[in-house]
């Protein structure tokens, strides 16, 4: 991760744009298409084309990518983001353009801010306009207070809170009017649990942007909102974790299972519909009901 990063940031401009051409280009590759069959992803059927276009930050794997997957499946031509895992995002567009959906990828990092320029450049060539953008990526370091580093500290205030600024400020200079935004926030916030403080005020940190936001856009129709998830089936809260406490926490669910990231796709999708303009500023915390 870190070599991905330190290129990113030491680019020109100009190499910059070169490389973001050549991603770009890797995108439509042949091997891209042979990575999705072996990596063994989940064909999405793709809806007719809504003339729409949405970026989801994060959607190589997890909850952004069955997030890009349903927003093209309704129809959205996606653009898609990694920081490390370029052969997952391409894996993620092929996916979608054999459902016969619009799709590209971009490695950026949130937390660069030229990078998410650059993502949301990548978007408009490709598509136009953008009409949602998801700020979805986001890391998890879990360690009580007195034992966390400051590298752990530092790089998820990077990721989740200047990462997600850089994507909410870029989306409120350029998504359509009458469009949506949405930030992942977390059920976690509610939790309030050792090890999990640090996190969690990253996560808190969406529920403060998005009702700001969505105010600053005032007279733009366009829904700014967080989307809190509670305990969902992906590495970021798998990992670290053992089968029993795992089990535990789809124990505690009344719904008796973990999230799975498909469940959140869900929600961001009904908020992205026109039945969901009236929620804005709001936090929605889909959980199953842990909380
Ligand atoms: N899973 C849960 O239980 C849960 C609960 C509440 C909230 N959330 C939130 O939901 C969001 C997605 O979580 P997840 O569980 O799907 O995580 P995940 O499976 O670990 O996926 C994280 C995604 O973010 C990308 N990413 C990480 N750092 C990035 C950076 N600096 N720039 C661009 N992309 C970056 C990763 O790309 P690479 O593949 O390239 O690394 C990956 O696509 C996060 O914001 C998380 O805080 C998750």
């Amino acid at each position: 991760m870190k070599d991905s990063q330190s290129k990113g940031k030491s680019l020109t401009s100009k190499t910059q744009r070169s490389r973001r051409t050549l991603l770009a280009a890797m995108a439509t590759a042949p091997l891209a298409v042979g990575l999705a069959s072996s990596l063994g992803a989940t064909t999405v059927a793709a809806g007719k084309s809504n003339g729409k276009v949405a970026i989801v930050t994060g959607s190589s794997r997890g909850i952004g990518a069955a997030t890009a997957k349903r927003l093209a499946r309704d129809g959205y031509a996606v653009t898609v983001n990694c920081v490390e895992n370029t052969d997952l995002a391409a894996a993620v567009v092929e996916d979608i353009r054999a459902s016969g959906g619009q799709a590209t990828w971009l490695q950026a990092d949130v937390s660069d801010p030229g990078a998410v320029e650059q993502l949301f450049d990548t978007c408009e060539e490709s598509f136009g306009v953008v009409d949602v953008v998801v700020a979805n990526a986001g890391i998890m370091h879990l360690d009580p207070i007195g034992e966390m580093s400051d590298e752990a500290f530092d790089r998820m205030w990077a990721v989740n809170g200047k990462g997600s600024f850089n994507t909410l400020r870029e989306a409120s200079r350029r998504v359509r009017d009458g469009g949506r935004i949405i930030a992942l926030s977390s059920s976690i916030t509610q939790f309030r649990t050792a090890t999990y403080g640090p996190y969690a005020a990253t996560k808190m940190a969406q529920d403060m942007f998005v009702s700001a936001l969505a105010k600053e856009l005032s007279g733009r129709r366009i829904s700014v909102n967080a989307v809190a998830p509670g305990v969902v089936n992906t590495t970021l809260f798998t990992d670290g974790k053992t089968s029993q406490q795992i089990a535990g926490f789809a124990d505690r669910t009344p719904h008796k299972r973990l999230g799975e990231p498909s469940d959140i796709a869900d929600v961001v999708a009904a908020l992205c519909k026109d039945d969901g303009y009236w929620i804005n500023g709001q936090t929605v915390f889909a959980n199953g009901g842990i909380v």
